[in-house]
This record gives structure tokens, C-alpha cells and sequence, in this order.
């Protein structure tokens, strides 16, 4: 079979083809040789790609192409027009994130394909090639016969090459991504969301998914027989196409991560790195910060987004938070319900909020001001419901109000089925939307610019999935997407114990995740409570990234527990330096990193439901430096169904030769502060 001779090809295919000695193949490899993919085409002109690593098949044939409406589909009759090869090779500095630096270095290869006959169009595949796994989108110029493309359906295939274990969460279901990861074998895969993860018999782990979703339909797959995935775009408002686009056009990039431990896949920065760089010029407004806020008090029913006796957001409430802020160090106050449209249904009801009007007993220009007295801000938040239209209509002068008063910082929330988020269509009527069609891919990104123009940062919940953007938009600081910490206050049932070790090695690789950990509370509604310990709940800080970190509890349980607390105020949300130490998926993992602009190290380790030994070499430390280890560890009792409040404090002095034997109890957890000396 042709990807048997790729090594050969990579030398063969090098220059441009005319069309009469057209090759039948053309291959490109990473820049340390360990990535490396070969597009042919079959007897038919379909296009094929396979990928292999360190020589090992991947990917196997897998197909390309597109279904078109009212035009016939680009799938078939296609040769190799052109092969052009390039080398990149940028380090890139962050503004802000888990790693300083990032180095961008592939190969890239592109391939012009064109129809034999008919209408004679072409569009090119373009593969970048990393060591660490690789993306490839399509690109179309503008032609005669390709104006637009009305894309029914995308061909893309991910043709596993070996049986793998699976952690997934379905497509197309209600609840949008707020479900538990389903752990199965890859043969047993239905509609699954990406990012997806899979782990081969001897270790290769792998993680498919897309960067630079813009101007298009969220990717889901579809498992159509035995190990082949195919991308299914998630539906459109219009029912002939999912995706209506103009050429020229690129698409995102389809991307594939691989590496041998589950913790490559966390440290592998090609998502962001296949994203244009940040279009917003100076961006030293943008401040990661953890915040509190009127928040678990709704979550827990001791207080209400409505107006009424329970009322959370009044001036009072809030006063309270940001002296609480003002007295331990937290840069921001979160409030919700401040506004006018929660009384009543206001899931089904987005239409009924402003987000100009706040409620008679909260005054924003009174509170921010008392905030900023106190060095501490508010951060905004307009839950729509869904209704991103009736949103939109307000939008510019929400942030304009946001602007005037000074609100860095606003959560957005779509809290509505999938498939009923409401947008207008191009002859302005409302319509239903998915919460990742083009329609909310394109809304998403109009509330990030329009916030940016405002100086304000956007943390959407019920978001439309993290492709990378906040490279390119570093305002769109974080998002929810996922099963939150909120499950725990009231899910039935809650987050067990192995969600957060398998959000690491998932959600979390598409970006930042405001999970809301830090709940020393553990009786909640949800029938376990809080299934965690302490010591879990702290390391879930280090080990959950996010520029924007809540500490998200009633303040009555800080203030009861200044011990474990420090820590919750210790820890930095903005790292120069990322480690993933240890882990397996959904079973546990340990992660250090380095302060951004400092010297001390932070320590995350999670478990599952089950206790675990770890040893952890300190070598990430600097040599020959001596360190002051602040250990906050689950005590001998500590168990998550019971004695979660069960952690011992402690100190001791390490340098970076040492090795420390980490004791996880079970749904437990360990944080640790290196205070360098
Ligand atoms: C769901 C969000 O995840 C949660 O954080 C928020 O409090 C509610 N929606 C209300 O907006
Ligand atoms: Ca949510």
C-alpha cells in the first residue's frame, strides 16, 4: 500500500507537477522526523491522507473532501495539481498563559487538488507537520464554478490505525458539553464531541480535534464502522447547509495530538500554535485574576437571581464581597443576577433580560466605584439564555456601560438545550441555532471583538468550544464547557471523583476551563456532596488551568478556615513554566508550574476514586536552590465520601534533587506552594 513507501515519496514529490505527470502521492514529515503524512489519491481521484508516527501507522487511509449543495460534491476525480513544501520555525511569547514561550516549528506541506474534468475545480490541502502531532485544513480560492461553497457535509475521516481506549462525550445531545466522559473502547464511539481522546495498547495517546474555528460549523464525529471516525459539522439554521461561506476561504484546522504519555498531550502547544497570532495589538489590559462572587449562595438556593427576599446581588451582598476581595488579595467580584429579567423562567425566557437595568437594590456605579476604592473590580455577567440575538441588540451598550464604570471582565452564559439558542438568519428572522453552528461560531466572536474594543475580557459558560482563539483574541480569557464545579453544588449526580483527572486529559486540552473549584462546603444538594477532599479542592488550582480562577465558596467557609485557604490566596493564575509530571486519563495526574515573573513553584496532584503512592522527582526546580515546600495533603482519614475536611499542613525544606512521595487519599488530592529561598 502507498503510505508503505512514504519515506521514498517525502524525497520524490518535491517540486510542482504539471498536470500531465501528475503525482499520485505527496508526503511531508515533522521536523525531528517523528510526524509524518502522505496524501494519494485512489483509482476514483478520492483523496486520501495517513499519518504515521516514529514510522508507526496512525492514521490509515482516510478521506477528504467535501458534500456540496447545488453543486457536485469535491470528493472524486481529483489528481494532484501542485505540492509545495515550506519550514517554519517562531518562538512566540504569550501574554498570558500556562507557558511563557512557545515554540512553533513545523513543516508544512500543501497540496493543490483539481478536478480531471467537469468544472475543473481546485482547493488545496495544507498540512502543518509538528513533532507533536499535526493539523491540516482546506483552502479554497476564488473560481468561477466556486463562489461559494454551501457545505452540506465535510468527508473528513480520522481512520484509526490500532484499537484504542476512548473518552468522549456525546454530540447532538441536549445538555450541550455538560456531560460525564463516557471511558470505552473506540469501537464502541457513537456522535462524540471533540476534543476526543484515545490511548493505543502500548501508550500512544492521541487527541483529535480543530483549531481556529471561524466562520464555520463546530466539528463532532461520527463513528461510521470498526475504528473510522468522520467529521459531522454540527447543523446550521438554514436546512440546506451547515456551513454558507464566500471563497476565497479557509477552513479551521483539523488537528491530531500525539504522544506516548497522557501528559504529552497537555504539554503540547499545537492547538494555539496553528492559531494566527493575537490580532488586538497591546493587550496589557487583559489581567488574569481569581475572583469571588455572588455566586455558589444561587447554586446552593440560600440566595436568587431574582429579584425578592432572597435577592443575592444587593448592594449589601455585594459590599461584603469585595471587602472580603479587598481584605485576601482577589482581584475581582463576580455578580450575578444584577440585572433586570430573572424573575419568572428565565431559561426559556432570554428575551425578557437587560443587560443596561440593573435591579432597584443594585447600583453599579455606586459598587464599582466602592470596588475600585478598594483595588478590587467587578466582573460583569449576562446570562442570555441562548437568545444571542436579543443579546446582540444590547450588546454595544452593555459594554459601553461596562466601559463607563469599569468592568474589565464579563461571564456570558447560553443556558439553553442545544439545538435552541436563537439567532437571526439572513432574512432577519429568529430562528434556532446549535450552540456551535456557524451562527454561534460567528456571534461568539462578535462579543469577543466587541468587548475588546471596550477593553473587557469575555468568559462565556455554555460556550461554543475553545479552538485556540485566545491567541488570536487574547480577551477571550476563558470558558465553561464542560461539567463545572455547579454540578456538584446540585447534580444529580454530582462530579465524581475521576471527572477532574479526565478533564485534564480532554476538555482541558482545547484551553482554559473556569471549573470554580476552592469548595470547602462539602454537604451540597447533589447526592454526595462535594466528591472530593480539601487537599483536592486546592490542587485542583494548579491542575485545572485558567487565567480566570474562582474561589468560588460561601465566604463564611474561608473566613472559618484560614489554613487551607492560604493557599486558594497564594496561588498564581499565570505561569511562565507548564510540567506535567505524571498521569493517566480519568485516573490521576500531577502538574508543577512556575509563576509568571517568579521564582516559586506550585504542585497540583489529583486522584480518581482510587488512593494512590506517587513519587515525584523535584528536578523541574531550580538546581542547587533551596525551597521552602508548603504542603497542603490529605490527612490519614481523608476520603471523599467522608472526613473531606481531613488535610494536614505542613513545611519542609527540598531542593531540586529531591523526591517527594505524594500520599493521595481516595478522591483526594495534594497542593504544594515552593517558596524559593
Ligand atoms: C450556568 C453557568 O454555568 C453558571 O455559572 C451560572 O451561574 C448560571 N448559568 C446562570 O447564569
Ligand atoms: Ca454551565
Amino acid at each position: 500500500m502507498w503510505i508503505h513507501r512514504l519515506s521514498a515519496l517525502v524525497l520524490l514529490c518535491a517540486a510542482p507537477a504539471a498536470a500531465q505527470d501528475a503525482p499520485a502521492t505527496a508526503g511531508a514529515c515533522s521536523p525531528g522526523n517523528v510526524v509524518c503524512v502522505e496524501l494519494g489519491l485512489d483509482g476514483d481521484g478520492r483523496p486520501r491522507y495517513a499519518v504515521t508516527r516514529a514510522g508507526r501507522q496512525v492514521l490509515a487511509p482516510s478521506r477528504l473532501g467535501m458534500i456540496l449543495a447545488d453543486a457536485p460534491k469535491l470528493d472524486r476525480n481529483l489528481a494532484i495539481a501542485d505540492v509545495r513544501r515550506s519550514t517554519f520555525d517562531q518562538t512566540w511569547e504569550q501574554p498570558w498563559g500556562e507557558r511563557r514561550e512557545i515554540r512553533n516549528h513545523y513543516n508544512e506541506l500543501t497540496v493543490t487538488l483539481r478536478e480531471k474534468s467537469g468544472p475543473g475545480r481546485d482547493f488545496d490541502v495544507v498540512f502543518r507537520l509538528y513533532d507533536d502531532g499535526l493539523g491540516f485544513r482546506y483552502v479554497f480560492r476564488r473560481q468561477p464554478a466556486l463562489e461559494r461553497l454551501e457545505i452540506v457535509e465535510e468527508l473528513t475521516e480520522f481512520h484509526l490505525a490500532e484499537d484504542a481506549a476512548a473518552w468522549w462525550i456525546p454530540a447532538f445531545e441536549w445538555n450541550r458539553a455538560e456531560y460525564l466522559y463516557h471511558a470505552t473502547p473506540l469501537r464502541e464511539v457513537g456522535d462524540a464531541q471533540t476534543p476526543i481522546t484515545l490511548r493505543m495498547d502500548d501508550g500512544m495517546h492521541a487527541s483529535i480535534h480543530e483549531a481556529a474555528l471561524v466562520d464555520y460549523a463546530g466539528m463532532n464525529l461520527t463513528r461510521v464502522e470498526g475504528r473510522r471516525l468522520k467529521a459531522a459539522l454540527t447543523p446550521g439554521t438554514s436546512a440546506r447547509a451547515k456551513v454558507s461561506v464566500a471563497t476565497p476561504f479557509r477552513t479551521p484546522w483539523r488537528t491530531l495530538q500525539l504522544g506516548m504519555r497522557a501528559g504529552d498531550l497537555v504539554e503540547s502547544p499545537l492547538i494555539l500554535n496553528l492559531n494566527e497570532p493575537n490580532r488586538l495589538g497591546d493587550v496589557s489590559w487583559v489581567k488574569p485574576m481569581k475572583y469571588v462572587g455572588v455566586w455558589w449562595e444561587m447554586h446552593m438556593d440560600l440566595k436568587s437571581w431574582a429579584s425578592g427576599p432572597k435577592h443575592g446581588a444587593t448592594n449589601e451582598n455585594v459590599r461584603r464581597h469585595i471587602d472580603f476581595a479587598a481584605r485576601h488579595g482577589f482581584g475581582g467580584v463576580l455578580v450575578e443576577g444584577w440585572n433586570l429579567g430573572w424573575d419568572g423562567d428565565w431559561f426559556g425566557n432570554g428575551e425578557a433580560f437587560s443587560f443596561t437595568r440593573s435591579y432597584p437594590d443594585f447600583d453599579l456605579e455606586a459598587l464599582s466605584a466602592y470596588a475600585r476604592e478598594r483595588g478590587v473590580v467587578l466582573i460583569g455577567h449576562h446570562e442570555t439564555s441562548g437568545h444571542a440575538a436579543h443579546y446582540e441588540s444590547q450588546m454595544d451598550a452593555a459594554f459601553d456601560l461596562y466601559r463607563r464604570v469599569g468592568v474589565p471582565a464579563v461571564k456570558t452564559g447560553y443556558v439553553a438545550d442545544a439545538g435552541q439558542a436563537k439567532v437571526r438568519d439572513a432574512d432577519g428572522n429568529l430562528v434556532f441555532a446549535w450552540h456551535e453552528g456557524q451562527d454561534m461560531v460567528n456571534h461568539h466572536l462578535r462579543v469577543v471583538e466587541a468587548a475588546a474594543r471596550r477593553r473587557i475580557a469575555v468568559n462565556p459558560h455554555e460556550p461554543v468550544k475553545d479552538t485556540g482563539l485566545r491567541r488570536t483574541y487574547p480577551n477571550w480569557l476563558t470558558r465553561e464547557g464542560a461539567r463545572g464545579m455547579e454540578y456538584s453544588a446540585w447534580g444529580q449526580p454530582g462530579n465524581p471523583p475521576g471527572h477532574e483527572p479526565t478533564l485534564v486529559f480532554t476538555r482541558l486540552l482545547a484551553g482554559p476551563m473556569d471549573y470554580t473549584p476552592g469548595i470547602f462546603g462539602m454537604e451540597t444538594r447533589a447526592p454526595g456532596g462535594v466528591e472530593t477532599t480539601w487537599a483536592k479542592q486546592l490542587a485542583l488550582y494548579v491542575v485545572i488551568y485558567s487565567p480566570l480562577q474562582m474561589a468560588a465558596d460561601l465566604l463564611d467557609n474561608y473566613e472559618r478556615n484560614p489554613g487551607p485557604f492560604q493557599f486558594i490566596k497564594d496561588v498564581p493564575v499565570d505561569w511562565e513554566a507548564t510540567r506535567v509530571l505524571n498521569g493517566e486519563v480519568g485516573e490521576y495526574v500531577t502538574i508543577a508550574r512556575r509563576e509568571r515573573g517568579g521564582d516559586d513553584w506550585y504542585l497540583g496532584a489529583v486522584t480518581d476514586a482510587q488512593p494512590r503512592t506517587l513519587e515525584v522527582a523535584l528536578d523541574f526546580l531550580e538546581p542547587g536552590r533551596r525551597y521552602t515546600a508548603q504542603v497542603y495533603r490529605d490527612g490519614d482519614r481523608a476520603d471523599y465520601r467522608g472526613n473531606r475536611e481531613d488535610i494536614v499542613i505542613e513545611a519542609r525544606e527540598v531542593t531540586s534533587v529531591d523526591t517527594l512521595t505524594l500520599r493521595l487519599a481516595p478522591g483526594g488530592g495534594q497542593a504544594i506552594r515552593f517558596v524559593a529561598q
